[in-house]
């Protein structure tokens, strides 16, 4: 209470926390009660903390009005955290919309990946482009990500293969983190696809020996700040064993494992990663009731991407499944050049309907569980004292 606060929002018809009691991720019955105050005000402070949250009348009291630099009567309106992106590949260049007649017309993700296109045309794209046209998109697609709601978003590398283009996107994310009012988890996926003309063992003979280290280098310098490491583990692209030495690498460089398993076959990611402790593991279209299981006992979160099942026609991932067996469920729009969604909205929109998640599992997967995806679980995903003050203020009656 000492001193000017910077915002207070007064009045709102519902204040929605998610969590209010400390809680590092909601799973099985948690998910279906979120904490709510009806007619709920919410104190930003000076550094952009969260302060105080609680009952109109409680705050007011507390709070003379004189003393907020600024307030925003929310009387009618709904307040939430900032939505949580938890996997996106938004640093590209080159457009793939043909790579979508290709599908239409019947082609498969993986027959377009082996014809050349696909992963390995934005590769193309990308090595060739100048760091600035690429922070100019990355710029436009954050901006666009912040529009629909999203305060925290993940954004991985993976479109260079080789160590220049990956330190070159890795920069331009950091560049963003710097200059956007977004905060950012970023992800080293060099990982992403074995680069045209070498074989899995010399991606990741690479990978191991000359990107890793150098990544290691700049982040000890303090010119790169990496959070996670990521790996495409699928058949065809980097098997079970690549993985596991690559992530093993990364998490002793002390990286955050979270990375893309059980998407087309599956390939017992699940259970590798949870072995391995890995904070993370995305898609899992395919996961076994085995992986489940082992993903609920690590509380490795399985990040669940609708929009991919949506544009590739995969079998949807088996929320119900995961959600009945206690893993903790987070969500993510998997923004790429092969799926074009900056809308977190949507993505939730997408979880109920066709993963049959209710509203309010959607939401906590969106806030609150991407959160703990990212290992942010401490500074994000819920109205709570201390937490950043990153607020939507949703004006739905109208
Ligand atoms: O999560 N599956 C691998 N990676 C991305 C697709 C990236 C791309 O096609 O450019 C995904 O869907
Ligand atoms: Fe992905």
């Amino acid at each position: 209470m000492s001193g000017n606060q910077r915002l207070l929002v007064k009045n709102a018809k519902q204040l929605v926390l998610i969590c209010s009691n400390g809680e590092k991720f909601l799973n099985k019955d948690g998910m279906k009660s979120l904490s709510v105050i009806e007619n709920g005000s919410v104190v930003i402070g000076r550094d952009g903390l969260i302060k105080s949250v609680g009952p109109a009348e409680t705050i007011s009291a507390q709070y003379p009005e004189s003393s907020f630099d600024r307030v925003i009567d929310a009387t009618d309106m709904c307040v939430l955290p900032g939505l949580v992106d938890a996997h996106t590949h938004p640093v590209w260049a080159g457009d793939r919309v043909h790579e979508f007649s290709m599908k239409l017309a019947g082609a498969s993700y993986m027959d377009v990946h082996r014809a050349g296109g696909g992963i390995h045309f934005t590769v193309e794209h990308t090595r060739a482009a100048a760091a600035s046209e690429l922070l100019d998109a990355l710029t436009c697609r954050l901006w666009r990500m912040l529009r629909a709601g999203t305060t925290l978003v993940e954004c991985k590398s993976g479109y260079g293969l080789e160590l220049q283009t990956e330190v070159k996107m890795l920069e331009v994310i950091e560049a963003a983190r710097r200059s956007l009012p977004v905060n950012i988890s970023s992800t080293y996926c060099g990982a992403h696809a074995v680069p045209k003309g070498r074989t899995e063992e010399e991606a990741t003979a690479d990978i191991l020996q000359v990107q890793l280290p150098r990544l290691k280098e700049l982040m000890s310098a303090g010119s790169l700040q990496v959070d996670n490491i990521d790996v495409f583990c699928e058949r065809g692209v980097f098997g079970l064993s690549s993985a596991h030495r690559i992530l093993q690498a990364g998490r002793d460089m002390g990286l955050n494992i979270n990375f893309h398993g059980d998407e087309l076959h599956p390939m017992n990611s699940a259970q590798m990663g949870a072995e391995l402790g890995a904070l993370a593991i995305s898609h899992l279209e395919e996961v076994t009731d085995e992986g489940i299981v082992a993903m609920a006992t690590a509380k490795t979160a399985a990040i669940l991407l609708p929009t991919t099942a949506y544009i590739l026609r995969l079998p949807q991932p088996r929320a119900r499944d995961m959600l009945d067996a206690g893993v903790i469920v987070a969500l993510g729009s998997d923004f790429n050049p092969n799926a074009f969604c900056c809308s977190m909205p949507i993505v939730m929109h997408l979880a109920c309907v066709n993963m049959r998640m209710t509203m309010s599992e959607a939401l906590a997967a969106a806030t609150i569980n991407a959160a703990y995806a990212l290992g942010r679980q401490r500074t994000h995903g819920s109205l709570e004292v201390d937490k950043h003050g990153d607020l939507l203020i949703l004006n739905c009656c109208r």
